[in-house]
Order: structure tokens, then sequence, then C-alpha cells
């Protein structure tokens, strides 16, 4: 079958912005992904994009796929259910080039709630046992690959690129969840902050964008309960 593919172009050093158009002939079960590295092999080499894994692991290749947040190596294009497609970036980070954002302000956020395992005691002789039911309690937030498709659909982080972000609170509920980390009291502080928690105002953007599709709103309902009872 036939498509065309838009692809967002942009020039940091002029500032020029423009769509760039290709039409092309693909099978439907091809991903998005392979359409893109065909157009930068045979068409147009200067493209810029992230990819790495192209595999749904390493979270490199979010973008705007026909307007909704998702990974290109994901993406079938007979799910699309449409013979246009549109590439963009992720929305609310400054573009660097075509579609390559600056996710600093994604890290910055991700730094603010350590997102690594800081023991509660001493390393046992053993492993640290853990419960079937005290691992459940985070088994659906240590999904996220980081790719940031959540956080750039986020109204709150479009107008404020301090905001934590959802992100954030993903990696911060696998830890602040997992009965064998003792470092929520640092965390919290960042989640209780003018710039945490509180600026979600629940309105599900991350769960739809998430490729994972991990329940982020509803971990941040339950970090905002803890969050409540612990402070
Ligand atoms: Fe944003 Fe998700 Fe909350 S879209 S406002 S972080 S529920």
């Amino acid at each position: 079958m036939e498509v065309t593919v838009d692809i967002y172009r942009y020039d940091q050093e002029t500032g020029a912005a423009r769509f760039d158009r290709f039409v092309k002939e693909v099978d439907p079960k091809d991903r998005v992904l392979d359409v893109m590295m065909d157009i930068k092999d045979y068409d147009d080499g200067t493209i810029a994009f992230r990819k790495s894994c192209g595999h749904g692991v390493c979270g490199s290749d979010a973008m705007q796929i026909n307007g909704i947040n998702r990974l290109a190596c994901q993406t079938l294009i007979q799910d699309l259910k449409s013979r246009s497609i549109r590439i963009e970036p992720l929305k609310g980070m400054k573009v660097l080039r075509d579609l390559i954002v600056d996710m600093d302000p994604f890290f910055t956020g991700l730094e603010r709630i350590k997102p690594y395992f800081i023991p509660k005691e001493s390393a046992p002789v053993t492993e640290r046992r853990q419960s079937i039911a005290e691992r459940a309690l985070f088994d659906d937030t240590t999904k996220c690959i980081m790719c940031g498709a959540c956080t750039s659909s986020c109204p709150s982080f479009w107008t404020n690129d301090a905001y934590v972000g959802p992100a954030a609170f993903v990696k911060a509920h696998r830890f602040i969840m997992d009965s064998r980390d003792g470092g929520n009291d640092q965390r919290l502080e960042a989640l209780d902050d003018k710039d945490g928690l509180w600026r979600c105002h629940s309105i599900f953007n991350c769960t739809d964008a998430c490729p994972r599709d991990i329940q982020i709103t509803k971990a941040i309902g339950e970090l905002k309960r803890y969050t409540v009872v612990h402070r």
C-alpha cells in the first residue's frame, strides 16, 4: 500500500521549521520506524531522530505519530488506520533538531526523586526477601522504560517544565512501594514540593500515552495518599 509521510523538520541554527513529505510503498505490517529508516536510507539521510533497540525496550523513539505519543518501533502502519502519517517531536520539550528534543527537564525531574534503590538495611547474607504481596504493590510501575511519552503529554508539564512529571512519579512509586527501600523521606521532599505531585490534576493523558500500559494516574493517586500520610 502507498502512504504519505509528513516529517517535521527543524533547524535550530536558522529557527526554520517545515514538514517534508515522502510517498512510500509499505507493507501494512511495517512499523513506523521501518518506514522512517527507509526514508533516511534512501530519500533523505539528514533527517534526525533517536532510536536504539528498535524493540520497545530502550524508549528512545517516542514521538508524536498522527498527533499521539507513541514508540515508532511499536506502531504498525495498519494500526494507524490511515494512509497519511504525520510525524512530529514530543510536545512540551524544546526541539533541538527535527524529531530530537531536549530531554534535560525530563531527567532533572527524574533525578529529584532519586530513581534508584536506597537500601533500608545493610546487605543481608543472602538476598533481600520480599513476599509476593509486597512485590505486587509496585509490579506495574517496574515496567517504565523512561521514553518520556507520558511527561510530554501532560498539560501541567507543557506550562511548567520544572514540574517533576508523571515519569518521575512512576519511578518514585516503584521505589516508595518497595518494602526493601529506605529512601522515602528524601523522595517526599520532591513529591511534596510546589512542582511536585500537587500539580497533577488527574488529566489522564499520561496513562493514555504510556506504551507499556502503566496505570500512571492510579500510581500518582497512591503517591498522593502516601505523601499525605507520611509528610
Ligand atoms: Fe498530567 Fe497525568 Fe496528572 S497527564 S495532570 S500527570 S494524570
